[in-house]
């Protein structure tokens, strides 16, 4: 071969590879001491040529400091996990292995499966079912759905599509996530089927608002067939009343998604398991181990009740995948029975590792340290008369605003929007933002194991100090 893309000089390649392992050794040692966020536009990226023939290696290190931040102990935007060292090493071995985890006989597979089979235990669903690791919630919501849909049609649905039978209809709080709508586009059912629920006042879906819109929608010839609750509203960090919603599921007949995308973390929690009561009743779960439970993105997971289902929603087996009884083509069912995609990486191994090296009960003790930390930033801000706290449900979200006398409400909202770009552009804290009873508010989410309380001073500070300049 001549055009053979390894090394000509392995010796060469190893001093590389050993230099490059320094070097990111470093960044992730000194995550505190960089800014949380730097703008992008500095970074210079080499052209690709058609020649190639230039190692990356300046190219990849310059890449270091242009992360998103989530790596920092002040990042709080959205909910990122932070990630661990001990990812790298997983992710060295991943790439080493280069497996495509669609099928087939190999390692890769039996610690995809033994995730699997630990979490169904975690959340108490039956050694019968299933799972697939995924690359996100949004993944795993897509997955859960379309299972509930072609458990609804009787398995018709997959090669009669759409056109026939009644609009099917799910269910969710205001405060689901947007990857729910998006899966009933993709699903073919339309955004306007997932019925959007009122809360009550801890952000939960009110019992008897999906009773009366279950039997509406009964009552006018459509078709109920999946109610989603959320554990951690992405907004707040509400959690619906899981047993309640599920006993309503079961009563009606209908699929019992849970959306627990970081939430799943509590069940980590000696303190904190209670919160999600209920959970073992949903017929699917989705949620995220590079959230709160600290995996390096990107790692998801959806777990299916009943094994059959899940196979019968995504098992189609073409000629060129036929199970060879012996040898590599063996040891079904394979992952792409269980979901859409055939080409997939090894994402079950950082998972495993996280699992190993640090074990669910410091995972767990992570899980309570964030909600502390989010008690005493609430209570700061009730301290603080500048401050105004719009939200805290006692998990590990806080929002609240900066404000003024003498400003109305649109300059407050212009004024929060503005502190919030700046404490990001100078480097300071990432929080991100969010609307709560229509103001603009500052949204800090803690799923962090580098947050120290000394962050959330600094952070508390910085927003008085920037506020004041801005009034
Ligand atoms: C409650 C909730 N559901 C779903 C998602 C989507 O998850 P992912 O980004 O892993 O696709 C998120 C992401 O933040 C979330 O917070």
């Amino acid at each position: 071969m001549t055009h053979t893309l390894d090394p000509d000089d392995w010796q060469a390649f190893r001093a590389r590879a050993r230099d490059m392992l320094e070097t990111v050794l470093d960044e992730m040692e000194s995550y505190r001491e960089g800014p949380v966020w730097r703008h992008p536009d500095d970074l210079e990226l080499p052209q690709i040529s058609g020649k190639g023939g230039s190692t990356p290696d300046t190219a990849l290190k310059s890449l270091l400091p242009f992360g998103v931040g989530n790596s920092h102990p002040r990042f709080f935007g959205w909910v990122h996990g932070a990630g661990t060292p001990s990812g790298l090493l997983a992710d060295m071995v991943a790439s080493t292995l280069n497996a495509n985890c669609g099928g087939r006989n190999h390692a890769a597979i039996r610690v995809e499966r033994a995730v699997i089979d630990w979490c169904l235990e975690l959340f108490g669903l039956p050694e019968t079912g299933s799972g697939l690791i995924t690359t996100g919630t949004s993944m795993a919501t897509l997955i859960g759905l379309k299972t509930a849909r072609d458990v609804a049609t009787a398995f018709t649905i997959g090669a009669d599509g759409v056109r026939s039978g009644p609009e099917l209809i799910g269910y969710a709080s205001q405060g689901v996530h947007a990857c729910f709508e998006r899966a009933f586009d993709m699903l073919g059912l339309g955004k306007a089927s997932l019925r959007k629920l009122p809360q009550d006042e801890m952000g939960r879906i009110r019992a008897d608002a999906l009773k009366a819109a279950i039997a509406e929608d009964r009552e006018a010839g459509r078709q109920p067939f999946v109610v989603c609750a959320t554990a951690g509203t992405v907004n707040r960090g509400a959690i619906d009343d899981l047993r309640a919603v599920g006993e309503i599921a079961k009563r009606e007949g209908l699929w019992y998604h849970i959306d627990a995308a970081f939430a799943a973390a509590l069940q980590l929690s000696d303190r904190h398991r209670g919160k999600l009561n209920g959970i073992e009743l949903a017929d699917s779960i989705g949620f995220d181990f590079h959230k709160w439970m600290q995996v390096n993105y990107d790692a998801g997971c959806v777990l299916i009740r009943d094994r059959e289902h899940q196979l019968r929603a995504f098992s189609d087996r073409p000629d060129y995948l036929a199970d060879a009884g012996r040898g590599i083509g063996s040891d079904l069912p394979w992952p792409v029975d269980l979901g859409p995609e055939l080409s997939r990486g090894f994402r079950a191994l950082k998972v495993w590792t996280q699992l190993i090296e640090h074990g669910p009960e410091k995972l767990g003790q992570v899980v309570d340290e964030n909600i502390e930390q989010a008690g005493y930033l609430a209570s700061k801000i009730e301290t603080e008369p500048e401050l105004d706290l719009l939200s805290y449900m006692g998990l590990n979200i806080c929002c609240f605003r900066y404000v003024a006398e003498g400003l109305d409400e649109a300059a407050l909202d212009t004024l929060n929007q503005e502190l919030v770009i700046r404490l990001q552009e100078d480097g300071i804290a990432a929080p991100s933002t969010t609307r709560i009873n229509g103001h603009l508010a500052i949204r800090v989410n803690i799923t962090n194991h580098r947050t120290q309380l000394s962050d959330l001073d600094l952070l508390i500070d910085a927003v008085i100090e920037i506020g004041k300049k801005l009034s």
